[in-house]
């Protein structure tokens, strides 16, 4: 018999436990430096240096944390479910725990695309990039990170993925910022879901969620009880 899809839609608060700061919670990273300049294509055209900074300090941090129990718990689950992560986070942890498919709606730390030929993406791990590194055809490199302001390519691939699911899981995301927040309403009406952040989430389209309210390590124990227990 085939595996039951388990679809999960992470945001900041599932790398929270990590060390690695939200956006919006007090201390998060939107009360240290202004959304408009370092994650705007506007702020790079702008201040390409202190954009290229923020990421290389994003990235260097990377370098430090670990993933953590919700992430492993969740790649665990990969032997009972068919389990497919919809992440907004542009960290690697959920790779780095062991689990396999992975979409990164926002985009990748550990990656750099070029500024003129976009198509022309490459690793860099969690090395700093500095104004003059170029792609193979010439052209200066930047984040491979979807910045405010720009389309979110994976977002039509999530939509089927999100509607096939027969477990839909919330975790960690404050669902401010969409079009991600909006792939909730494509889950079907009549399989289960669930939404773990120790914060009260309002849930958009007055869908019906199961609130596991709790971290994401101590959510995942939760919800991984409640799926195996049946
Ligand atoms: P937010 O910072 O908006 O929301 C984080 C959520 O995690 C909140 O609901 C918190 O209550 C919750 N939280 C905090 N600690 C937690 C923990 N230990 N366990 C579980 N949940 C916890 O982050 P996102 O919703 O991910 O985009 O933000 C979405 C996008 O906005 C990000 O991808 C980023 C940001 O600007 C870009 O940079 C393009």
């Amino acid at each position: 018999m085939s595996k039951k899809k388990l679809v999960v839609l992470s945001g900041a608060g599932m790398s929270a436990e990590s060390g690695i700061s939200t956006f919006r919670d007090s201390g998060g990273l939107w009360e240290k430096y202004k959304i408009e300049e370092v994650a705007t294509p506007e702020a790079f055209a702008a201040n390409p240096e202190l954009v290229l900074e923020f990421y290389n300090q994003r990235r260097a941090q990377l370098a430090e944390v670990e993933p953590n129990l919700g992430h492993k718990i969740l790649a665990e689950l990969q032997s009972e479910y068919d389990v497919q992560i919809i992440t907004q986070n542009v960290d690697n942890l959920h790779e780095r725990a062991g689990s396999k498919n992975i979409l990164h709606l926002h985009g990748e730390l550990t990656k750099v695309h070029s500024t003129k030929y976009p198509d022309l993406i490459y690793d860099v791990g969690t090395k700093a990039v500095k104004l003059g590194d170029n792609c193979a055809k010439g052209a200066q490199l930047r984040p491979h990170i979807v910045w405010f302001g720009e389309a979110v390519p994976a977002i039509d691939e999530s939509v089927p993925i999100v509607n096939a699911a027969d477990v839909f899981v919330v975790i960690g995301t404050s669902l401010n910022v969409y079009p991600a927040a909006g792939l909730v309403m494509y889950a079907r009406n009549d399989v289960p879901k669930y939404i773990i952040d120790p914060n009260d989430v309002e849930i958009p389209y007055g869908l019906n969620f199961n609130v596991i309210k709790k971290l994401a390590g101590e959510g995942m124990e939760e919800l991984k009880k409640r799926l195996l227990d049946k």
